[in-house]
């Protein structure tokens, strides 16, 4: 079985005083984001070669926010083939030296503002119960669109997670207004 030895980005901090940059992720940032996730709470780790795919495959409904050398911020996302106008959101994460400066809500409009999402006017995700910090940054998306949420169950502890895992409920933040993204351009 491969092993990985524990990257240096779980260590070392970034420095805040460093200005934060949004770009579309490339293959190479799947090691540094799957760090990221691995540091973040109540997020699901998923496998290494996940993210490579996600990096690779949906770079142009994606975002990571640098900070000099460091991946400080990662949004990932895409439009599912039945339903083109949606942008379903799958992780968002933070890190904790850039928390609560307004980051993740710059890199959803980021990606809301990309060419890739000009048909899109629906945002999807799921969310579980306890998750505030989340809960609260859909609710200002919803916010700055002036627009509802609605919520539903996507999937249920008992029928999709085999009682390992909380149910994640779906949220459904729509139609979007376009203009009010402040138009920043990754
Ligand atoms: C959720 C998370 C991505 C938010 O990132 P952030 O850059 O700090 O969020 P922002 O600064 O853009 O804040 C967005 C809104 O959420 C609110 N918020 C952020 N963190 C919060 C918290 N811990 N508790 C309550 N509200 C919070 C902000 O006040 C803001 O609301 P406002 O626009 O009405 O002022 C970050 O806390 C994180 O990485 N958490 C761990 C992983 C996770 O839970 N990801 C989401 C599930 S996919």
């Amino acid at each position: 079985m491969t092993t990985f030895q524990e990257a240096p980005a779980l260590q070392e901090r970034p420095d805040p005083r460093q200005s934060i940059q949004l770009r579309p992720p490339t293959s190479e940032d799947g090691a540094p984001v799957h760090n990221l996730i691995r540091k973040s709470a109540f997020l699901d780790d998923n496998s290494l070669y996940c993210y490579l795919a996600i990096c690779t495959h949906f770079s142009q409904t994606s975002v990571v926010a640098t900070m000099g050398e460091d991946i400080v911020g990662l949004v990932t996302a895409y439009i599912p083939p039945e339903q083109p106008d949606t942008l379903f959101v799958w992780q968002v994460a933070v890190d904790t030296v850039a928390q609560k400066q307004g980051l993740a809500g710059r890199m959803l409009n980021a990606i809301l503002a990309a060419d890739a999402c000009k048909a899109v006017k629906f945002v999807e995700t799921t969310v579980t119960s306890d998750n505030a910090a989340s809960r609260a940054m859909f609710a200002s998306l919803a916010r700055r669109n002036d627009c509802g949420i609605d919520e539903s169950v996507m999937f249920d502890r008992q029928t999709h997670f085999l009682n390992l895992h909380d149910t994640e409920y779906k949220l459904r933040i729509g139609p979007l207004s376009k203009d009010t993204l402040d138009g920043e351009q990754k």
